[in-house]
């Protein structure tokens, strides 16, 4: 298998570079996989403690490789399942963020979408244009970008498959952030640095309360929440954020 996407450890930050520049970085089969396996990877790590997924300046990611399904029939899309493996983003429980130049379409969107914080830069240019080629998302696109945009918005996006800005996905409440064009990345691994000095159990416990909220009724939302919130107080770090508070200093968090 080609080596579709670049890793590195970056004093805790676990960094995945989509690396199909020439291609928009659009999501073959290799490369989503190469993507998922280096999720988990970092997520079992316990010298990682937040991800970041980057594409390129020029793309984030143009959409599911289109080469790759465009002879497809049906019978054959069913057996290949190529979304099945998605849901195993949906199980990492690190936070991680996405660091949005260019290009953000179809799968490239999904994408961003499964990921918790997003940094976009002001280039970004981000849709779900699948039905322009016949078909709709099928990766999460609609059920997730309802989630994060409304009824409205989501129709609109997902039925004409138009291209929106950076500053209209943050208005829609699509992205985190909209940075200077220059400096995507670097915003998006100073966010994540930023992370990196919390307390690991704590922010893994914030995404997941988060998270259930989509899964859930309020009330079984809220019942995860205190039940996440006390077992907060078995940890080290608990005692550390405290005392520091009270002491006047700055904690040291250790992920116990
Ligand atoms: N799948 C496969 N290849 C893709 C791709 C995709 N989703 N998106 C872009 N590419 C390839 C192009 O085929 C081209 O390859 P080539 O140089 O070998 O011909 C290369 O990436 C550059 O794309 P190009 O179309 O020449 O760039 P552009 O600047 O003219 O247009 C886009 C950029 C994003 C508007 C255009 O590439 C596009 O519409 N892509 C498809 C988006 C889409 O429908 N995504 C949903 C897929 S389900």
């Amino acid at each position: 298998m080609a080596n579709e996407i670049k890793t590195e450890i970056r004093e805790h930050v676990g960094i995945i570079t989509l690396n199909r520049p020439e291609k928009l970085n659009a999501l073959n089969y290799a490369l989503m996989t190469q993507v998922i396996e280096a999720l988990e990877r970092f997520d079992a790590d316990t010298n990682v403690r937040c991800m970041l997924i980057a594409g390129s300046e020029r793309a984030f990611a143009a959409g599911a490789d289109i080469n790759e399904m465009a002879d497809a029939s049906m019978v054959e899309m069913h057996h290949r399942n190529m979304f099945g493996r998605w849901d195993r983003i949906k199980k990492i429980r690190k936070p991680i963020v996405a660091a949005v130049s260019g290009y953000a379409l179809g799968g490239g969107c999904e994408l961003m979408m499964c990921c918790d914080i997003v940094i976009a830069s002001e280039t970004a240019r981000i849709g779900q244009p699948e039905i322009n080629l016949g078909i709709i998302p099928g990766a999460g696109g609609t059920q997730r970008l309802i989630r994060a945009v409304g009824k409205a918005r989501a129709m609109d996006l997902i039925l004409t498959g138009r291209m929106i800005t950076a500053d209209e996905a943050l208005a829609m409440g699509l992205v985190s952030r909209v940075v200077p064009a220059e400096q995507w990345f670097e915003e998006a691994l100073k966010l994540c640095q930023e992370l990196c000095e919390k307390a690991p159990m704590a922010l893994q416990a914030g995404k997941d309360a988060v998270n259930s909220a989509f899964e859930t009724t309020l009330t079984e939302g809220i019942e995860v929440e205190k039940k996440l919130f006390y077992m907060l107080f078995a940890t080290d770090d608990q005692t550390e954020g405290m005392r520091a508070f009270v002491e006047k200093r700055k904690p040291v968090f250790v992920g116990r």
